[in-house]
């Protein structure tokens, strides 16, 4: 694949040049622009950071990008506002099966300064982000974007699929109210029925044959810790082929025909 070169720095970003007389003229705005400009360049002077940057950030896209291409970002900023809002929600929840689990539920819900406002957006963002996740897999299906060079993106893409649904399944135990624990019974039973591994994963969830208090433990260390280290691992990956790769054009875009080949053509 031919390499591009890297775009320049963007106008906004590049210093003003200094002329000897003029820095006391200079307007406050002006004089802060500049101090976070030699901000940036003490950073990437040690670093050299800023080379990654306009890799990742300044690509060229296809003709015909549209709306549809957001929802991969959509996906990952779903996951962000997860992550910060469990932070939020860990430091009140106890992972405790006599009561204290429950009991911290009600208490992040009833008591917390704008609990039931986080718990709320943490429990609607999941669905959302599993909405999302799909929306962004059938785009990127009816687009063709699965096809040769970008076949491995599909498959880190699966795996973030169940990663996804894994950190849906394992936190609605959670609040450890009836729901939740009878509706996660039927999960794992159902999952003790697959073939060959089927049951060796539900005794791992379960931490033993019947359900019990290490069960919740084990729900919440793969829920905040298991998972989505891993899944924000595998979608660094995938961003990178993203960059990589680039984005592939809309279906209905036809690629320009070389005029030497279609002289072969008649
Ligand atoms: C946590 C879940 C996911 C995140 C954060 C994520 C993120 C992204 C982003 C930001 C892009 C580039 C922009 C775009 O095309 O929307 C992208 C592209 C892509 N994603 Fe995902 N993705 C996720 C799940 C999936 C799934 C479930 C699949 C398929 C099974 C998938 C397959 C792809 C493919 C093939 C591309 C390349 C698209 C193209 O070349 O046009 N991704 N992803």
């Amino acid at each position: 694949m031919p390499k591009l070169p890297l775009p320049p720095v963007p106008e906004k970003l590049r210093p003003t040049p200094k002329s000897p007389g003029s820095a006391p003229t200079r307007k406050p705005i002006e004089q802060a622009k500049e101090a976070g400009i030699s901000a940036v360049d003490w950073v990437d002077e040690r670093t050299s950071l800023s080379g990654g940057m306009r890799w990742v950030m300044f690509r060229k896209v296809p003709k015909g990008t549209n709306w549809f291409y957001t929802l991969g970002s959509a996906c990952m900023f779903a996951f962000l506002a997860q992550a910060v809002t469990g932070v939020f929600l860990a430091m009140y929840y106890s992972p405790d099966a006599a009561g204290g689990a429950y009991e911290s539920i009600r208490y992040i819900t009833n008591e917390v300064f704008l609990g039931e406002f986080v718990r709320g957006m943490h429990r609607w963002g999941s669905t959302v982000m599993v909405i999302l996740v799909f929306l962004h897999m059938a785009r990127t299906f009816f687009f063709g974007a699965y096809k040769y060079p970008r076949e491995l993106n599909w498959v880190i893409g699966v795996l973030l699929l169940i990663l996804t649904m894994m950190m849906s399944f394992t936190g609605y135990l959670l609040p450890f109210d009836q729901r939740s624990y009878w509706a996660t019974i039927v999960g794992v039973n159902i999952n003790g029925t697959g073939p060959f591994v089927g049951p060796f994963l539900s005794d791992f969830m379960r931490g033993g044959a019947e359900f019990s208090a290490t069960s919740l433990s084990r729900f919440y260390a793969i829920h905040m810790m298991l998972v989505p280290g891993i899944l924000g691992l595998m979608m660094g990956f995938h961003l990178y082929l993203v960059a990589k790769l680039g984005t592939t054009a809309p279906p209905w875009l036809k690629a320009p025909v070389d005029p030497e080949l279609r002289k072969d053509r008649v």
